[in-house]
């Protein structure tokens, strides 16, 4: 990541959501954001434990509800998250920070003491389902957070260090943290952050490709509309897009980059995320597939090759 405090942020245009909703609930999923900056205040064990349980109630796979989630809340284990995460503030600084990880050892264990067969972790796509499930139950509790006046963000950046996760939590085997999420009192307002258009990311009955003009005006829209959200050119961010550029796609793509932010007049708001922030060469340096895959099957989970019956 290029660090350049003068660069707007790279989560996009701040904006104020208004309307009217028939209820609360509406109104609450429309108008939240994620809360990057919390206040001392602690949360009261009522509070938390009552926002813990709509995790409990949230949908899941066949009822299975193959989720665990570890509340970290003692200061040296957040710094100690915290700095797993990239050293991002908003998780030390959150007094109770959540980690949802896939858990297909209770069930594992359960159908060991009842003798009933089990093949779940070495099948990638309930690897997959249970994936799915965390996000689910992660998002209840997000969401309750919002309605008792908490705020929260998640940390999705615990997966760049599984390992590390793995050894601090103490996760035994078939359990995979999934992502992070800091809980807090906001101090000060909670920003919205503007969106993709509902037309953008709806499509009816079947896929529908927008044309080129459309997808540049949906982003250009999301992104850009507003100037001051643009990144502006200087020597250091283009040789720093150039560098990404070259490493990944060779010389020719790299100077074919370069020249389109020149003529644009800036950098492109997905120049900057995969060329300067979430850097396409050093995403693959220090995240390569197999060594992620590794992980995944160090910690149980034989699902990456075909399963072979007794
Ligand atoms: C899976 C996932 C991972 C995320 N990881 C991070 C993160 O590491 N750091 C961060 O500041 N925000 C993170 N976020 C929050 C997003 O940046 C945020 O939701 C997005 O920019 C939209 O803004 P809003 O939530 O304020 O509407 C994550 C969100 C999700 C769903």
């Amino acid at each position: 990541m290029l660090k350049d405090r003068k660069m707007p942020s790279h989560h996009g245009v701040e904006t104020k959501v208004t309307g009217s909703y028939p209820n609360e609930t509406l109104r609450l999923l429309n108008q939240r954001g994620s809360c990057r900056s919390f206040s001392e205040k602690s949360i009261p064990e009522d509070v938390l434990t009552q926002v813990l349980e709509a995790g409990v109630h949230a949908p899941n796979a066949g009822n299975l509800q193959v989720v665990s989630i570890i509340k970290i809340m003692d200061p040296e284990r957040r710094k100690k998250i915290q700095k797993i995460c990239g050293g991002q503030k908003f998780v030390g600084e959150a007094p109770v920070n959540l980690v949802f990880c896939v858990d297909w050892r209770r069930d594992k264990r359960w159908a060991e003491l009842e003798v009933a067969p089990f093949t779940a972790t070495s099948t990638l796509s309930w690897f997959l389902m249970a994936f799915e499930e965390v996000g689910i139950v992660a998002q209840s509790i997000c969401i309750a957070a919002d309605s008792v006046g908490l705020g929260s963000c998640y940390a999705g950046t615990i997966l760049n260090r599984p390992k590390e996760v793995i050894e601090l939590l103490n996760l035994p085997e078939y359990v995979f943290p999934v992502v992070l999420l800091g809980l807090g009192y906001p101090s000060g307002t909670i920003p919205n952050i503007k969106k993709h258009k509902l037309n953008t990311i709806l499509h009816d009955e079947v896929y529908t490709d927008m044309n080129d003009e459309e997808l540049l005006a949906a982003f250009n829209e999301k992104y850009t509309a507003q100037s001051t959200n643009r990144v502006e050119l200087n020597e250091k961010r283009l040789g720093v897009l150039y560098e990404t550029c070259e490493q990944v796609h060779g010389k020719e793509f790299a100077e074919r980059s370069v020249a389109h932010a020149r003529q644009q007049g800036f950098i492109s708001p997905v120049q900057r995320y995969f060329g300067l922030h979430y850097r396409a060469n050093l995403v693959l340096d220090q995240r390569t597939n197999s060594d992620f895959m590794n992980t995944i099957v160090k910690a149980g989970f034989d699902c990456f090759k075909d399963y072979k019956p007794h």
